[in-house]
């Protein structure tokens, strides 16, 4: 029998910008055969399946069909999650879909009832929790080197201007994506804040708004703060209309300093002053898998990883929080998504 009989069969539906990452670290994983890639733009399918040497298609269920895979990866645009993942899932695949889970909450909880359902393995790529910054950052706090965790915050200030609309008409409205600044950029941000403060959300006080010259429906400024169970809060500005895409930031302030997630590194402040430029160890973290790097690589392997099922099914109940606490800012904001 040939390698390839052992090998898991993958289809990447949609070849847009993000379906590179996914190519690469499928490229790298020997248990997995890139078996065909689908969009209904036929160029880019081409494009990818010649350099990836696999099938093209143009019509994901075409594709399920006839290339008999095991799993496929979703990297389209959001409101086409909740209903291929549930074609994929009830045709017998396990389905790796980019953030958000699905444009709206309710398409969320279906994506989870119908993964359950059918016994089917469902992640959502959430890659900045593998960031080596952040898993310092959740080290730290939870061994409480700097004492107790007082509060968070973040920032995401970067620059989105008309052209990046232009490229997927799909992201400038609610219907299509959800949401602007909020869905597209800052949702790792507040899966960082949840995850960080180890506690379930009571309340949220938010505004959205347009304040840049696009002219597409969706927020490009979101504000607000998040008051969590524990007692403590988190503060957040999100913006696309900066002139540049400045470091995303998320801080945790604890009783003796705080620490600053800044990219892939750390920045321990403490109170006398004195700030560390922390890089974790990366076989700490990455152990054998470290040559896949960061980020999407990770993830994409863990999918694969038959030891990791659990971690991966844990890691789309916390997506399933993250949508919970989107949706609860749009509707602090009095803008409801349905
Ligand atoms: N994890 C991250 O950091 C990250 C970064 C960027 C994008 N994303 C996510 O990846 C997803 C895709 O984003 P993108 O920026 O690559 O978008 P994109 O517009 O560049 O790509 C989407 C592709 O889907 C194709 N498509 C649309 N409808 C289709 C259909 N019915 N069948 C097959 N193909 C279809 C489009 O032609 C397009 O090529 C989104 O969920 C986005 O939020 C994640």
């Amino acid at each position: 029998m040939s390698d390839s009989a052992h090998q898991i069969r993958v289809g990447i539906i949609g070849c847009g910008i993000i379906s590179t990452n996914h190519l690469v670290a499928l490229s790298k994983l020997p248990s997995v055969q890139l078996a065909a890639v689908c969009d209904i733009i036929p160029e880019r399918a081409e494009r990818a399946a010649s350099e990836y040497g696999c099938a093209a298609y143009t019509d994901y269920e075409d594709m399920i069909r006839k290339e008999h895979l095991d799993a496929v990866h979703i990297c389209l645009p959001h409101y086409l999650h909740c209903p291929v993942t549930l074609y994929a899932l009830r045709n017998g695949l396990d389905v790796l879909c980019e953030k958000p889970m699905h444009s709206d909450l309710s398409g969320a909880e279906e994506m989870v009832r119908t993964a359950e359902q059918t016994g089917r393995k469902l992640g959502i790529v959430f890659q900045n929790r593998y960031n080596p910054g952040s898993l310092l950052a959740k080290e730290m706090i939870e061994e409480g080197s700097l004492g107790y965790l007082k509060g968070l915050s973040g920032t995401v200030m970067w620059h989105r201007d008309q052209s990046y609309y232009d490229a997927g008409s799909w992201r400038g409205f609610y219907r299509t994506a959800g949401g602007g600044v909020v869905v597209n950029q800052a949702i790792h941000t507040l899966d960082l804040l949840r995850w960080l403060a180890h506690s379930d959300v009571s309340d949220v006080k938010a505004s959205v708004s347009h304040h840049g010259e696009t002219n597409v429906e969706v927020e490009d400024t979101a504000e607000g703060i998040i008051r969590f169970e524990s007692g403590i809060s988190a503060l957040f500005f999100f913006s696309v209309n900066n002139c540049s895409d400045d470091n995303i930031t998320v801080t945790a302030y604890c009783e003796k300093g705080s620490i600053r997630i800044q990219g892939t590194k750390c920045l321990v402040k403490y109170k006398d002053g004195t700030i560390v430029e922390s890089q974790p160890n990366p076989d700490k973290f990455y152990g054998a898998k470290k040559i896949y790097g960061p980020g999407h690589s990770i993830q994409i392997a863990k999918f694969y990883d038959p030891d990791c099922r659990e971690e991966i099914r844990n890691m789309t109940m916390e997506s399933l929080k993250t949508q919970r606490l989107m949706d609860q800012v749009f509707r602090a904001a009095g803008k409801p998504i349905q």
